[in-house]
């Protein structure tokens, strides 16, 4: 088996970080969705790795290289414009040849691996299976329409209406039958060729297509509220080690990693939280839910339920809360304590908040 992951895309709706980083990049609890992406394919046994690749293609062959530091061999294939999920299963066609492969969106977080979803296929091998959960509102989603054996009967990709509460999640997997799906589909009313059209095509035309119910923690990480949620629930399954240097003013309390490089001076950690390396905190209140990049700078700062990219600066602002702050941005200010800010800072951007 192969595999084929989704990082192209605009990231419209995690803007301003999409503008200058790509936003399966964006790290969660200190590792980027797409890394964590590739270790759940590597878990299968999966080392043949082909990633599409946007606008940001440099930045993501910069961060993963040619995949060995984690132990898969990665081919990257350009995508010019994002015309759908499965105009890239078509840029792809080379690269899969024959073999069945798992495709997997590369900002989606399924924390807990798709082990099972996978042995399901290879042990049923249907035409394709996709991978569903539950959700309250399916209307942003691929909905399926699955009858009580796990046979999809119907498939529809966003519904004002939709017929069911299950959604599609960012895993599928494919036999070869597929490209003769892809290939025979038109583009959707949005202008995409939508691999839950070429899925449905498959149904209609009397292939199996089952469907799995992920019962673990999913998130699609497309906007910034859902980056910050999925930051807290893995942050939650981390166990405290320090590994910097704490002085003795300084109280960490609960779950904390300290990585290496890292110095924490008169500060106040609360765990849940991680601490990047190289970052220095000095009179500051971190923490729960945070994780803080490498290299930063936190002065007389109070940041809670938070991400801070690496070389972020902040001093001075003492109610930080739901907040993501870019790479090497800056935030001052003199603020009082209890007063709350929930900022979305970009890149190498300044922020002065005024009391
Ligand atoms: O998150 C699950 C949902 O993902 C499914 O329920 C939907 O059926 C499926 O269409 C998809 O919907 P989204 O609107 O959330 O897809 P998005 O545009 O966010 O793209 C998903 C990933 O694929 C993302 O990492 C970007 C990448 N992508 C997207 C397009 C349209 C590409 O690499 N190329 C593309 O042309």
């Amino acid at each position: 088996m192969k595999a084929l992951v989704l990082a192209g895309g605009t990231g419209t709706r995690l803007r301003p970080f999409s503008y200058s980083m790509p936003k399966q990049l964006i790290p969660i609890a200190n590792k980027p969705v797409l890394e964590r992406v590739l270790e759940n394919i590597r878990d299968l046994g999966v080392t043949e790795i082909a990633v599409i690749v946007g606008h940001h293609a440099k930045e993501i062959a910069d961060a993963l290289g040619d995949g060995s530091r984690l132990g898969v061999a990665i081919t990257y294939i350009p995508q010019e414009s994002p015309a759908g999920l499965a105009q890239c299963v078509t840029l792809a066609r080379d690269f899969l040849g024959d073999d069945d492969f798992v495709m997997y969106l590369g900002d989606n977080m399924l924390p807990q691996g798709i082990a099972e979803a996978a042995a399901e296929f290879r042990a049923l091998r249907p035409a394709a299976q996709i991978v569903v959960q539950q959700v309250a509102d399916p209307r942003a989603f691929g909905v399926a329409e699955v009858d009580a054996g796990g046979v999809v009967e119907r498939l529809v990709e966003k519904p004002p209406v939709p017929r069911s509460n299950l959604a599609l999640i960012g895993v599928y997997f494919f036999t070869p039958v597929i490209h003769e799906a892809v290939d025979a589909i038109e583009p959707s009313a949005r202008g995409e060729l939508e691999i839950t059209d070429a899925i449905q095509w498959l149904v209609s035309h009397g292939a199996t297509v089952r469907a799995q119910e992920y019962a673990g923690y999913w998130k699609d990480t497309g906007k910034v509220e859902d980056v910050l949620e999925c930051n807290q629930r893995l942050l939650d399954g981390m166990e405290r080690r320090v590994e910097g240097d704490v002085d003795a003013e300084s109280v960490l309390i609960g779950a904390v990693v300290v990585e290496p490089g890292a110095r924490i001076r008169r500060s106040f950690v609360e765990g849940p939280a991680v601490i990047g390396a190289g970052t220095v905190l000095e009179n500051s209140h971190v923490g729960p839910h945070t994780s803080i990049g490498r290299d930063c700078v936190l002065t007389g700062t109070h940041l809670d339920y938070s991400i801070a990219l690496d070389g972020v600066t902040v001093s001075g602002v003492r109610g930080l809360h739901g907040s993501l702050l870019g790479r090497s941005a800056a935030v001052t200010g003199t603020t009082v304590a209890h007063r709350h800010h929930r900022l979305v800072v970009g890149d190498h951007t300044r922020v002065e908040v005024a009391a």
